[in-house]
């Protein structure tokens, strides 16, 4: 790996900030960035001030009218949904920041505008398109799922997202039968998210899934979060939800959903192979490099419980991997 910088992920758990710090210091530099941009400075080079991007704020989008949506019983949780104070600042969104603890990454995500946005809908279908992101949101059956959540970090949380079916879309698009996997693809535009100036990372952020994952019933794209249009720092205004696979897997701010023959190599296993794999799949017994998977920390409550395999869902998609012999599924 070439890479030398560290990043924020591979601080040791013992070296991570506590919440209630990193929470007051983000008390503290949200002030400080209400006051540059009361002052007309804009905060991170190329970005307007955050005041001046209204359209990068959730009350002002312009699919409020359909949230919140109905919850489906289908998808619940042993344990409580994670307050949105804290989930909403605890985001890995690299291109606005490496900063785990991302009181810095929330507001520099603000500042992205939310619309215009289209989707490129392209590779092996019967028609390649470019559709608004409003038209997609609307055609499709929204529903609200409390999911887990997990990072390979060994911290998890618990989401109501609002979204809808992967599988819905894959049916929108016609896919031709040639094609093998899903490949989802991050906006480009070193102007709105800062990091995208720097050759750290083979931007834009890619990542992907086979057909049949993108089939199963818990692949989910996510519109929504907290019964309401989801803010910038969760991946506005499309993202994905994987929830028995790693986080990283869950592509954010999607403006390209490609069908390909060829599986798609993702972002971090571009930059690191031998630590992130294609299926990323969680179990308890697999350990990362630098992270035992064993347990995992609650970010909302402080708990740490033992992981389960494919995070708890191993009964609606250990099927999908029965014949995959030889496989690396859980890296
Ligand atoms: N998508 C983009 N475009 N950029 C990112 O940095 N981070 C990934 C994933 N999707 C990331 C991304 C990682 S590492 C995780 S754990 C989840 O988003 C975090 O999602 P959350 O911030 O909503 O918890």
């Amino acid at each position: 790996m070439f890479i030398r910088r560290r990043r924020s992920w591979e601080l040791p758990e013992s070296a991570a900030t506590p919440e209630s710090i990193y929470l007051s210091r983000r008390h503290l530099l949200g002030a400080g960035v209400g006051l540059l941009a009361a002052a007309g400075v804009g905060a991170v080079a190329g970005i307007a001030p955050a005041q001046a991007a209204a359209p990068g704020d959730p009350a002002n989008d312009p699919t409020n009218d359909l949230y919140p949506a109905k919850r489906n019983p289908a998808f619940t949780l042993d344990h409580p949904v994670t307050p949105e104070d804290i989930s909403g600042n605890y985001n890995n969104f690299y291109e606005f920041g490496s900063e785990r603890t991302n009181y810095q990454c929330t507001a520099a995500a603000a500042r992205m505008p939310r619309r215009p946005w289209t989707v490129k809908i392209d590779g092996l279908v019967e028609q390649p398109r470019e559709v608004g992101i409003d038209d997609i949101i609307r055609a499709m059956p929204l529903e609200e799922r409390l999911y887990r959540h997990r990072c390979v970090e060994a911290w998890s949380m618990a989401v109501p997202w609002t979204g809808f079916p992967v599988r819905e879309l894959v049916a929108w698009a016609k896919p031709l039968s040639g094609a093998k996997y899903v490949r989802l693809e991050t906006f480009l535009n070193p102007k709105v998210a800062p990091a995208q100036n720097g050759f750290i990372y083979p931007w834009p952020y890619v990542d992907g899934l086979t057909m049949a994952e993108a089939a199963n019933d818990l692949a989910f794209f996510v519109t929504g979060v907290y019964g309401k249009p989801a803010p910038n720092q969760f991946g506005a205004p499309l993202r994905l939800a994987l929830p028995w696979k790693y986080g990283f897997k869950s592509v954010k701010s999607i403006v390209r959903i490609s069908f390909t023959a060829d599986r798609p190599i993702g972002l971090w296993e571009k930059v690191q192979g031998r630590e992130y794999g294609f299926w990323a799949n969680v179990n308890p017994e697999v350990p990362h490099p630098r992270w035992s998977q064993a347990s995992e920390r609650d970010i909302g409550t402080g708990e740490r419980r033992p992981t389960l395999l494919y995070n708890g869902y191993a009964e609606q998609v250990a099927g999908l991997y029965a014949d995959l012999k030889g496989e690396k599924l859980f890296m």
